[in-house]
């Protein structure tokens, strides 16, 4: 509860502050991925490019001058040419890293490869669509893609914390067996519901998505029926989970995918986004964005220091504060749980019915960080 009190200050101070401190850095090491998963517009992005130089070394610095943490995610970060060097001065010059995975080349990792995750990271989150390999590598479209995330999950050393990051089909009917196999595996569980716009701003969405959005309507009781027993189901096999703020949401989500009044109507009253005043995001051509799902703003990357480069995304802040929203806040589910963790810490009254999930949240939590270091 310290850091999320932290967390919730800081953006405080940030809201009115003429220099606002992040505590996030997040980057789009690489636009490169060899995965074909159902639902991103990454899917066939073989041939991307890694982040140039001067832009990873200007994000470096500015989480070691403000002490952030750092956030590795893609296209796929362990398919940058120099991963190991990155995550290993990621680790040096911040205040702890964050990496996500769909699990390429995890099998593959030699002895010192994995002592480097293991120390380097704090925590891993890897992609798993299934609760099989014939339905994760399906959705993935890649063979072998589960044997080889759940081959390193199991064989030591890992990071202190290693969660599995889910994307469930519209009914939300697989949660049960995911949870089980989350446990199994000694993870916790980020179930992250289907986005349904473009997760990268410069592409154009997935053309299965249009569909998706026109039926997520009809699965919205469905959906929330199954979020909320699952949440039942992993609070009894004991494993970290963030269902309780997907039950939030995941109601008025799919019931307001096509009317569009998911975010500024049911989401935006209660639950202010903060991602703009609290992380700094970097896409893979090592342009500033308010965040990842939102258009890079121009030139950050001539600015001569990290703390001008940070403060160049006040325009996007002034207006999301004066309740502007855009296309993508419609379907940002992905940012939900921060945005609700920030808004019952800040209005703890207002969102009261939260506070003991929270609470529960935080102690599976600190039970799963040291069950994971014994
Ligand atoms: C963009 S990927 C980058 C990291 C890595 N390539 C991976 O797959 O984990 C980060 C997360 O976004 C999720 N994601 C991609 N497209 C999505 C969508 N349409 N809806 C929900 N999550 C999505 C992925 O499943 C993954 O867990
Ligand atoms: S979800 Fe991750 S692995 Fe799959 S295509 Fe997108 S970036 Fe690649
Ligand atoms: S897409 Fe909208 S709601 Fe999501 S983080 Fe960006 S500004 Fe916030």
């Amino acid at each position: 509860m310290a850091g999320d009190l932290r967390a919730a200050l800081r953006i405080r101070r940030n809201l009115r502050a003429a220099r606002p401190r992040p505590g996030v850095v997040h980057l789009n090491l690489t636009g490169r991925c060899p995965g074909r998963c159902w639902h991103c517009e990454k899917a066939g992005c073989g041939e991307g490019r890694d982040m140039p130089a001067p832009a990873l070394e200007q994000a470096l610095g500015l989480a070691e001058t403000f002490g952030c943490r750092l956030s590795l995610a893609g296209g796929e970060p362990l398919a940058h040419r120099r991963w190991q060097a990155v995550v290993a001065a990621a680790a040096a010059r911040s205040r702890g890293v964050d990496l996500f995975t769909g699990g390429y080349r995890l099998d593959r990792l030699d002895a010192a490869d994995r002592a480097l995750l293991a120390e380097a990271v704090d925590q891993l989150f890897v992609s798993l669509d299934g609760a099989t390999a014939a339905v994760h590598d399906r959705l993935r479209g890649v063979d072998g893609l589960f044997a080889a995330a759940t081959a390193y999950l199991t064989a030591g050393p890992r990071p202190r914390q290693t969660w599995i990051v889910h994307v469930p089909q519209p009914d939300c009917a697989g949660l049960p067996d995911m949870i089980d196999l989350a446990a199994d595996l000694r993870c916790g569980l980020v179930v992250q519901p289907l986005i349904f716009v473009s997760s990268f701003p410069d592409l154009p969405p997935a053309p299965l998505k249009t569909d998706l959005r026109t039926r997520l309507p009809q699965v919205a009781d469905t959906a929330r029926r199954h979020v909320e027993a699952a949440a039942v189901h992993a609070r009894r096999r004991g494993l970290p989970h963030n269902l309780d703020e997907v039950a939030a949401s995941i109601g008025p989500y799919c019931a307001h995918a096509d009317d569009g009044s998911w975010f500024a109507a049911h989401t935006l009253p209660r639950f202010r986004c903060s991602v703009p005043w609290q992380q700094v995001t970097v896409d893979e051509q090592g342009r500033l964005q308010p965040c990842v799902f939102l258009p890079a703003a121009d030139g950050p990357a001539s600015e001569p220091t990290a703390e001008n480069w940070w403060r160049l995304a006040t325009d996007y802040r002034r207006r999301l504060a004066a309740g502007e929203t855009w296309e993508a806040c419609r379907s940002c589910s992905c940012h939900f749980g921060v945005n609700w963790r920030n808004s019952i810490v800040m209005h703890p009254w207002v969102n009261r019915r939260g506070l003991a999930a929270l609470v529960r949240k935080r102690l599976a939590v600190h039970r799963f960080g040291h069950r994971q270091e014994a």
